[in-house]
């Protein structure tokens, strides 16, 4: 085989392999399907392995939209968002990155919460989320769709860090939509939510 046709068929092998690893019965993409970007290294001492963040009060970016993750780089480059931590790397990365890191950690598992709520929290951030409409955005279950990201799941203290900057209004990337609807909230309320919807 000539070295171009090498090439081809290893590209088709990697579509083929991501095409698989996307099957949510499937087992952990088998290694090697879509190797990782080299910057992800960078990534992991604050977002953990894989993007499954440990530390409560950073972000999980392990199965998050892809169209989400590479706007909130392309923001916190720009400064339209700005943290200590984040910023500063958001300055090292290309657009290029920017999409490679998106689409790659997307594509990988979120983990699982491992602590116990309160579910006297969670009742009450349950009925916040119907009561707010917050799924006409994020949809059901917080799933997330497009630019509007998945919530299920995320650190919980990082959620409430997130529902009260927005409401200060210290992070106002997000076009009036989350400042408008946390300055509704309550600090009990943003509590609550953040009991609730990082154990769906
Ligand atoms: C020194 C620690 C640190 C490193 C290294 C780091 N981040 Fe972050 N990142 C953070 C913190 C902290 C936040 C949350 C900022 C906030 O509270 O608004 C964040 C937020 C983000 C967000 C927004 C997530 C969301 O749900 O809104 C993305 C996307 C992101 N980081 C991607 C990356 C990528 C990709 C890398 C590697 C190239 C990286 N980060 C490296 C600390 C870090
Ligand atoms: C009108 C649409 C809309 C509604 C309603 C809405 N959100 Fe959002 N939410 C968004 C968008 C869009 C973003 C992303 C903003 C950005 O680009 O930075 C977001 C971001 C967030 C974030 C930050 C996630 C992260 O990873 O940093 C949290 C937490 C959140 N929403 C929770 C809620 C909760 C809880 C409710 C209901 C009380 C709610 N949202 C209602 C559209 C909405």
């Amino acid at each position: 085989m000539s070295g171009s046709g090498r090439r081809l068929a290893a590209l088709l092998w990697v579509a083929c392999s991501a095409a698989l690893a996307q099957d949510p019965g499937g087992a952990a993409a088998p290694a090697g399907a879509a190797a990782a970007p080299a910057k992800v290294a960078i990534c992991a001492a604050c977002h953990g392995p894989d993007g499954r963040a440990t530390i409560q009060l950073n972000p999980i970016l392990a199965g998050q939209s892809a169209r989400y993750l590479f706007l909130e780089l392309r923001d916190f480059k720009a400064g339209r968002r700005s943290d200590p931590q984040m910023s500063p790397i958001a300055q090292t990365l290309t657009v290029d990155d920017m999409h490679e890191l998106s689409n790659w950690f997307a594509q990988q598992q979120p983990p699982r919460q491992n602590y116990t709520p309160d579910p006297q929290r969670v009742r009450l951030g349950q009925a916040k989320a119907a009561e707010t409409l917050c799924s006409m955005c994020h949809l059901g279950e917080f799933k997330g769709q497009n630019e509007v990201p998945r919530v299920a799941g995320q650190n919980r203290d990082y959620i409430a860090k997130q529902l009260r900057a927005f409401k200060a209004h210290t992070r106002t990337n997000d076009a009036g939509t989350m400042t408008s609807v946390a300055g509704t909230l309550s600090d009990a309320d943003i509590d609550n939510l953040a009991d609730y919807i990082s154990n769906l």
